[in-house]
């Protein structure tokens, strides 16, 4: 499509259809084959007054002939009858879907159930009025635009509606070139809002999600889950490696949720002194302890509203865990040295490098605590278990770095992507970003080559933590029968010392095995305890 001004300053004739095909795709953000097909119906409905002279008044025409076509659908909420029948009349004119009711209450039922793109509500009203209406759509995952009809000069009511995320309000009497002024920004939003989907189903399609890349399978599942997870305000413990991205899908899901305009405020539990840890999380008042000269506000009512990522929660002193416990429940919070309580309403994610379930048996992590913040869990795998997503992870990384440090990097040499490809990543893609990022620096060319990575990179193969429990560990200079004996005591702890199960699994007769246990005496039982 030719990009034209609506106002178009192009040759007139030509370009009706144009200008009519543009209009109605700006408006509608329909599909290209199906703008062309209402472009079309609307160039002919319009036609008799389009003049070459009065270019403007021609698209005006159309472009309001689109904004009906849209259909958006606009719920009126409003106890005075004569009121709501005026409004929903007015705004049905201009071609909107319209919808009533006659309190809070019905309001938000006919919100459910009707899934209306504008509610436009009083703010006095019985049962439920405009203000608690506005809460309880705000935590809702679909987007609403909240228009508040106020009362002449209550700018203290209009003032905590904006705080609380209405679109906006208007004063009555409702002066109606206002309120169409209105109604249109806020469809022109959800078009945008609509545009902004489109595209992120397009990158979700090709593997990413928000600045997570990754197609493969393993890293799907993860997508899907965030996906599943984030409209919700359910707790979320992401697991996983250092550099696995732990803090990126955190950042992810308050991107995706509803909470997305308010902070997200991340806190290292590990990289802070236990002395401080508390007054960083709950804040403090003036003089709470030596030190304290004023006031401070901790973590939780920096993310009022929104999110907050406590990593490294094995690492919280257990007195601080308690204190967390409390405030999950409660909701509300009291600073140190604090005499009342404040209420908050945050949602709270967290992330550790540790098996959780460890943490909780060694006594580090409250199991209560660890309950309450495991409602969901997102594991991320290892980079060594989703290389398929290397060429794509280098791609960005070096969209990143070239945008960074002022480079032209354009990909890795092959040699360079085959050792890619064989090592194992300890540090996951935090060590990947590092490596391109070094190599960045000092490539001159297009491409890095291996003389562009760090030297001996590769070249020894760092065993990579071995983590599940039912492993066996074996250096090199272990003898093949020394491993024989390994491996045979590790099954049998495996299988709760049930020698039929080991034998099987082993793919030796039970016999075999006794035998070779009669070999090992009774040293062996102490020995299955090292073999991990
Ligand atoms: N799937 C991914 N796509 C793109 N970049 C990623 C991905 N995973 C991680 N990264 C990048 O790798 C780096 C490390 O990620 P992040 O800090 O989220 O890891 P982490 O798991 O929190 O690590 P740690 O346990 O050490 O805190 C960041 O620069 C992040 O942007
Ligand atoms: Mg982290």
């Amino acid at each position: 499509m030719v990009p034209i001004q609506i106002d178009g300053r192009l040759a007139p004739r030509k370009c009706l259809r144009n200008v009519t095909l543009l209009a109605a795709s700006w408006v509608l953000q329909l599909p290209q084959a199906k703008t062309a097909q209402a472009a079309e119906l609307l160039f002919r409905t319009y036609k008799p007054y389009y003049q070459p002279t009065g270019r403007s008044r021609f698209a005006i025409k159309i472009r309001e002939a689109l904004f009906a076509m849209t259909q958006e659908k606009v719920l009126i909420v409003e106890d005075e009858e004569n009121e709501r029948t005026g409004l929903a009349e007015l705004i049905r004119a201009w071609g909107y879907d319209t919808e009533t009711a006659c309190d809070g209450v019905e309001g938000l039922e006919a919100v459910e159930r009707w899934n209306p793109a504008i509610v436009v509500t009083d703010l006095r009203m019985p049962r439920l009025d405009g203000l608690q209406l506005l809460e309880h759509i705000a935590a809702q995952p679909q987007q609403v635009a909240v228009i508040l009809l106020t009362a002449q000069g209550s700018i203290d009511s209009a003032v905590s509606a904006m705080k609380t995320g209405a679109f906006d309000f208007i004063e009555k009497p409702v002066n109606p070139t206002r309120l169409r002024t209105i109604l249109q920004n806020a469809s022109r939003l959800r078009g945008t809002e609509r545009e902004l989907e489109a595209s992120r189903r397009k990158l979700r399609d090709i593997g990413v999600l928000g600045s997570l890349i990754g197609p493969s399978k393993r890293m799907q599942e993860v997508f899907r889950l965030i996906e599943m997870v984030a409209p919700s305000t359910a707790s979320v413990l992401i697991t996983g490696e250092s550099g696995t991205g732990k803090e990126l899908v955190a950042r992810t899901i308050h991107s995706l949720s509803p909470r997305k305009a308010k902070p997200f405020v991340a806190i290292n539990c590990a990289a802070i002194p236990e002395t401080l840890i508390e007054s960083e999380i709950f804040g403090h008042e003036k003089g709470a302890f030596t030190g304290a000269f004023e006031r401070r506000i901790g973590c939780f009512e920096l993310a009022e509203n929104g999110t907050l990522l406590l990593d490294e929660i094995g690492e919280m002193p257990i007195a601080t865990q308690a204190k967390l416990l409390r405030v999950l429940e409660d909701r509300k919070l009291r600073r140190l040295g604090g005499k009342s309580e404040t209420a908050v309403d945050v949602r709270v994610l967290t992330a550790t490098n540790k098996v959780p379930e460890d943490a909780v048996a060694s006594g580090q992590l409250r199991n209560d605590l660890f309950y309450r913040l495991n409602v969901f869990n997102i594991q991320l795998p290892p980079l060594r278990e989703h290389k398929e997503d290397l060429p794509d992870l280098v791609q960005s990384l070096l969209a990143d770095m070239n945008e960074k440090h002022n480079r032209k990097v354009a990909g890795v040499s092959e040699q360079v992507s085959g050792l890619f490809q064989s090592y194992a990543w300890p540090g996951n893609v935090r060590e990947l970003r590092n490596t391109l990022e070094r190599a960045a620096i000092v490539c001159d060319g297009a491409m890095i080559e291996m003389k562009h990575l760090a030297p001996g990179f590769g070249q020894v193969v760092p065993r990579a933590p071995v983590q599940e429990a039912n492993a066996v560990r074996l250096g090199v200079g272990t003898t093949v029968a020394e491993a024989e004996r390994l491996l045979i005591l590790k099954t049998l702890e495996a299988t709760n010392n049930n020698k039929t199960r080991a034998a099987e699994i082993l793919g030796i007769s039970l016999k075999t095995l006794h035998n070779k246990l009669k070999e090992y005496g009774a040293q062996g039982a102490s020995d299955a305890a090292e073999a991990s």
